[in-house]
């Protein structure tokens, strides 16, 4: 006899290669690659409520339910509609209450997109798998449904290191475990929303060349984190993120995330680095927030402390 309660969790995942533009069903227009982020996760549960198809369930109820408050009408809409999606694929009815809820909070300046849908996506497939007595599919093939709902969600199925090109999301090995470090700068609602910025980056004549740039640097940073070429990764991060932010500013109309304690940020960024010969990958999303991604040292290592106390120097 299935339950009839189902839980998944998914990490977030910060790119290091990013992903801007895209076409239908979220297939980007070029190679991203990711790292996910455990200590940053949403955990999805879902309940079965009854049989739809009929009219309604015992209870009287004729649709999923999402019950968690913390969402907006408009991502509560996008949830429901990705669940109604994978439905479909498997030919399911049942209905289900969706609950939701971070690790992190929303006002911590992560994605939380990412994570949300990969668990739903998770979940999803759990829970009808079950209730249908069949095998859960291959995480590449959620992956790529996943993709559907948010893109860079097919990223968070894969740990620690994706690759994402096309309808295709994979893991990469690459023998290094990173300590995350968020500099928050403002925790606020965006002008313009990541799904406006793939749009709107389509007017960018920096677009032309944009995928081959991408695509070469993923392939160099690659190599650099696999042969431990600390330095080369931090660079060609470093080109990649400005090069996603350069394709904001030349936009028409143009738009941007960067706020000046953003750049003060950066420039402490490369001043550590010159001063001690190391320091962090910095990457930004579509934000103003700056990631530090450092080496994993042990347990005693205080370096997350010794780069705010030298931002306050
Ligand atoms: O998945 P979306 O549509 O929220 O896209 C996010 C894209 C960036 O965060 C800006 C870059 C990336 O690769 O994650």
């Amino acid at each position: 006899m299935p339950s009839d309660v189902w839980t998944a969790k998914a990490p977030a995942n910060v790119a290091l290669v990013k992903y801007m533009g895209k076409a239908e069903r979220n297939v980007p227009h070029n190679i991203s690659l990711s790292y996910t982020l455990e200590g940053l996760y949403t955990e999805v549960r879902l309940r079965l409520l009854g049989k739809s198809g009929t009219g309604s369930t015992s209870l009287g109820v004729l649709s999923d339910v999402f019950t968690s408050a913390e969402f907006s009408e408009l991502e509560k809409k996008r949830f429901l509609k990705h669940l109604g999606y994978i439905k479909k694929i498997l030919n399911f009815e049942g209905l289900f209450t969706i609950t939701s809820s971070n690790s992190f909070p929303k006002a911590a300046g992560v994605a939380s997109s990412a994570s949300s849908f990969a668990a739903l996506t998770l979940c999803a497939f759990q829970a009808i798998s079950d209730l249908q007595g069949v095998s859960i599919p291959s995480k590449e093939f959620m992956s790529s449904i996943s993709r559907v709902g948010s893109g860079s969600s097919c990223r968070s199925f894969f740990s620690p290191w994706c690759l994402w090109e096309g309808e295709k999301a994979e893991s990469v090995d690459i023998p290094l475990l990173l300590e995350h470090q968020l500099i928050l700068v403002d925790p606020g609602v965006k002008e313009v929303s990541s799904t406006e910025a793939h749009r709107r980056v389509q007017t960018s004549l920096l677009m032309n060349g944009r995928a081959a740039r991408a695509s070469s640097r993923c392939s160099d940073l690659i190599i650099a984190l696999q042969r431990g070429h600390w330095d080369a990764a931090f660079q060609l991060c470093w080109e990649d993120f400005w090069d996603m932010h350069a394709l904001f500013e030349t936009s028409r109309p143009s738009f941007g995330y960067m706020l000046p304690k953003t750049l003060y940020i950066l420039h402490k960024v490369r001043e550590f680095w010159k001063k001690y010969g190391e320091g962090p990958i910095a990457t930004l999303d579509a934000g103003p927030n700056v990631h530090l991604l450092w080496k994993k040292k042990g347990k005693t290592s205080n370096q997350l402390q010794i780069f705010r106390d030298f931002c306050k120097s």
